[in-house]
């Protein structure tokens, strides 16, 4: 059976077909990116109209792609949340439409989960998961550190106190001058240092007095105190902003980020026999972050598994996926469904 699925919940329009067996069929996907560049950030009101602009020539082409016709679609998943109120409305709305018009299953999918789901697909069998799986999950918006089951339940085992590690690089890319998405901009300027990177602070640890629920503060993120770091740095050292000193900092900043990340993991590593560990979300496309989790996992003998980066930023496979590998339910009438912006896993 065929899933057709889609994205909208932030600046990425996308579609993709993904069948039984979690294989990729099409992949497609309108990057809003050159529409809010010059804003320095996603801005809600033209992503949606973007959304509405482009969706039907992207459903079009994932179809195209994967060389089947609507009538063959045997079912729809479609993102509910978390996201943009208004760019999530626009991919739930075709949604809708393409269930009643074809009279087929719609499935709302939470994106959190989408990013996961990400994993399993185009795997083989020989780089099987391994379960009990610690999961990174590092995007734009979430840092959340959570754990599956073989039975694929999902427990989130951390969550970040303040901004997200992407969020840290978007924003401390837009303090050092340089374009958005920040993540990619820093990597590229990181890549041609050959200095000793500028580190401003280590990772951050956080107190039994933090507010984390029933979370362990061991396990949980902050960023907010490297970004004042960032910020610090710069007003007393501008010199670091010079072209000879620029890639030891980006450098420095993305492994500050970076160590941020993996204390936590490697502190639930040490507290329970994982099988296996991965790591998804936007922020998992950097090389550099994918030769740090090969090291640690490494170092714990644990089995590494790092999705594809062609699905590590918002795409529409993942969530066709979650969909396909059943992690949701499809509604009892299409009409009943709505959006949810602020879903949690
Ligand atoms: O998962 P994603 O596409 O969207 C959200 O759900 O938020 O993640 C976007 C985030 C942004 O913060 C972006 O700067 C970051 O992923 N990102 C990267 C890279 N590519 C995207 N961060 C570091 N290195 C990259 N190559
Ligand atoms: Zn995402």
């Amino acid at each position: 059976m065929w899933t057709l699925g889609i994205e909208s919940s932030c600046d990425e329009t996308a579609a993709a077909v993904v069948d039984e067996q979690l294989k990729v069929h099409s992949n497609v996907v309108f990057s809003q990116i050159a529409r809010h560049q010059a804003y320095g950030g996603v801005v809600p009101e033209i992503a949606s109209r973007c959304h509405v602009e482009v969706i039907g020539e992207v459903l079009r082409r994932a179809l195209a792609e994967a060389g089947i016709s609507a009538g063959d679609v045997g079912q729809v998943a479609v993102t509910r949340g978390p996201g943009l109120a208004s760019s999530l409305l626009v991919g739930v709305q075709a949604a809708k439409a393409f269930a009643l018009q074809r009279a087929c299953p719609l499935l709302p999918v939470n994106h959190l989960v989408g990013h996961v789901y990400a994993l399993f697909l185009d795997r083989s069998e020989a780089e099987a998961l391994r379960f009990p799986l610690l999961i990174l999950l590092v995007s734009g918006g979430h840092t959340l550190l959570l754990e599956m089951e073989e039975d694929r339940s999902l427990h989130r085992l951390g969550t970040t106190l303040d901004d997200a590690a992407g969020e840290a690089l978007d924003k401390g890319a837009n303090r050092m001058g340089l374009g958005y998405p920040g993540g990619p901009e820093i990597e590229k300027v990181a890549r041609e240092n050959h200095a000793e990177p500028i580190r401003l602070t280590g990772a951050q640890h956080l107190k039994r007095t933090h507010r984390t629920g029933a979370l362990d503060p061991a396990l949980c993120f902050s960023f907010s105190g490297l970004k004042t770091a960032l910020l610090c740095a710069l007003r007393d050292h501008p010199e670091w902003m010079e072209p000879e000193r620029f890639p030891a900092l980006c450098s420095g900043y993305q492994d500050d980020v970076f160590s941020g990340l993996l204390g936590p993991v490697e502190r639930a590593l040490r507290k329970k026999p994982y099988r296996g560990f991965a790591c998804v979300g936007g922020v998992a496309r950097n090389a550099r972050l994918r030769v740090l989790l090969s090291d640690l996992s490494q170092r714990h003998k644990v089995h590494l598994a790092l999705a594809n980066p062609a699905y590590c930023t918002d795409n529409a496979a993942m969530i066709a996926g979650a969909a396909a590998a059943g992690a949701a339910d499809a509604v009892g009438s299409p009409l009943e469904m709505d959006i949810v912006p602020n879903l949690k896993i």
